[in-house]
Formats: C-alpha cells, structure tokens, sequence
C-alpha cells in the first residue's frame, strides 16, 4: 500500500519535471500559437477563469447535466445497424469532458479563429464551448458535422440558445458524404478538432484533406489519439508529416500547428493536462 503511494508520487514527481523541461523548450521557439496553446492549458489546469469563462462554462455544464438525465432513446439505423441508446449514456461515453472543453473553449479565444470546424459534433457538448467562446465575435464562423440526425436536432436547439445561426452551420449526413462536399467549399479554416470516426485510414484521410483547407497558423486538435493501436499509428504518421510544424503530445489529444511563417519542421513536445 505505502509501496503503491510512494510509486504514484514518484511518477507525478517525474511527469512534473519533465514537463517544466518541455516548457522550457517550448518558449525557446517564441511561436505565437505554441505559447497560445500553453497558455490555454496551464490556465486550466490552474483553473484560472474570468467571470465570463466561469458564466460560459455554467451554462455548458447545465446543459451536459440535463443530457445525463434524459432517457430518449436514439436510433443508430443511418450507421445500418439497428442500436439504439439513450441520450443520457451517449452523453456520458461520446461527450468530451469539461477540462478538454475548457481547453478548446480558451483555445478558440486566445487564436480568434475566423472559421472552426468539428467532425463529430454528437450531443454538442463541445460545440457549446467552441459557441460560446466565439458569441461575441461577428466573424468566426462554426461548422461541425454529424451523422445521426436525432444529435444533430438536439445540438441545433442547444446552439440556437448560445449564438446566431450564422454563427453555426451543423453538417447531418455520414462523413462519406458530407465531407467530400465540404471539401468542394471555398473555406479555409484555423481551428479544427478531429472528433469523429477513430479509425487510422478515416483520421490520416481528413488530416491529408484539410491541410488543403487550412489558412495558417492553423490548429488542428485530434482527440484519442492514444484510444486505440490504430489512432497511435495515425498520430505516428500526423506528427511526421512534411507540412508539420510543432505537434504537442497531451496523450488524450494530439495537437498540430501548421504555420507557414514558420521554419522549423516536425518539432515535438508531450505536456500533461492532468500535472
Ligand atoms: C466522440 S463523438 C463527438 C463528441 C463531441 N465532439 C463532444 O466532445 O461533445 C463522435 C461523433 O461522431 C459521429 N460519427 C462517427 N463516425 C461518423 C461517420 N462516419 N459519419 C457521421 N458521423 C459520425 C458519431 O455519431 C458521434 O456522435
């Protein structure tokens, strides 16, 4: 027992120095984004919110709580099997939790993206944040795209209490569809948080496609890179790719900048959003 306490603290002991050294490479390359991007995660782990980001948050997390109480059941037949599940439990398995929506909400304000895409939209837990760290402002725009149409609904009603429907735009239908459709538009976004369909071919095909569809320095947030042995093979080969710039390793989310300003190529950091 005081074996397994003292080898748990060893081990924050060492993540936590380790990370300090990353830090510190990190502020060496004086890169806009990255600092952005540190700065993001170190004030959520110090949970170091304004009033606003504390009023934001409420009504995100009133939101996921009326979710985890609801019992509608859900049709999967647009995937072509015959599921179904209850609001409540996609809530509960598919939703980002807070401390990764408090991130990508302080992401979204610190970059002031003008165009944000998500792929997997779900119960709009995490576009709830994306909405409403960009509400005050008149340009960003917000696409997220989803294939049960019951979610789709669901988010929409949630959205429209938060921003504009300019603001939003929620692409329904499977991504074999949708996607290709979105690839034909003539947006170009700078924050773009992969969430949707974990499989390496599908995460390696949007990566390869959006980095046609980026305006730099763009941000590109994959979540669960480490849920499977095939997402860590994606990671693998997204973090190495030539239009590269920094990749930062939070285990749970990979995070790509591509900023052409920038010469250095394939740099790679790991922080921990827990230490
Ligand atoms: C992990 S959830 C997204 C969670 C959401 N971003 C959040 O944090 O609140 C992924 C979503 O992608 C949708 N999805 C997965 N594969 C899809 C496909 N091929 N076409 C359309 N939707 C898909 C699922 O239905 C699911 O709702």
């Amino acid at each position: 027992m005081i074996q397994k306490k003292i080898r748990k603290h060893l081990s924050i002991f060492r993540t936590r120095l380790n990370q300090k050294k990353e830090l510190e490479r990190i502020s060496r390359y004086n890169n806009t984004t990255l600092n952005a991007i540190v700065a993001s995660l170190s004030k959520v782990k110090s949970a170091d919110f304004t009033d606003e980001d504390h009023q934001a948050f409420q009504n995100c997390e009133n939101y996921r709580t009326e979710l985890l109480r609801d019992e509608t059941l859900i049709s999967y037949e647009i995937f072509g099997s015959d599921k179904t599940a209850m609001i409540k439990d996609i809530c509960k398995n598919a939703a980002s939790g807070k401390k990764w929506c408090a991130f990508l909400y302080l992401l979204s304000k610190k970059t002031n993206p003008s165009d944000i895409l998500e792929i997997g939209t779900n119960l709009g837990i995490s576009g709830c944040y994306v909405l409403e760290s960009i509400k005050k402002d008149n340009m960003a725009r917000f696409i997220t795209m989803e294939g049960l149409p019951q979610l789709c609904k669901i988010a929409g009603k949630q959205f429209s209490s938060i921003a504009s429907p300019s603001t939003y735009d929620i692409r329904e239908g499977l991504f074999d569809v949708t996607f290709p459709q979105l690839l034909k538009q003539d947006i170009f976004f700078d924050l773009l948080f992969i969430d949707g369909n974990h499989t390496k071919d599908a995460t390696i095909a949007y990566f390869k496609s959006l980095k046609d569809k980026i305006k730099p320095p763009a941000i590109f947030v994959f979540d669960d890179i480490n849920w499977s042995p095939e997402m860590k093979v994606a990671w693998e080969l997204i973090k190495n790719d030539s239009s590269v710039n920094f990749t930062i390793d939070l285990y749970k989310q990979g995070i790509v900048i591509i900023d052409e300003h920038e010469s250095e190529k394939n740099v790679q950091f790991a922080l921990n959003l827990a230490y």
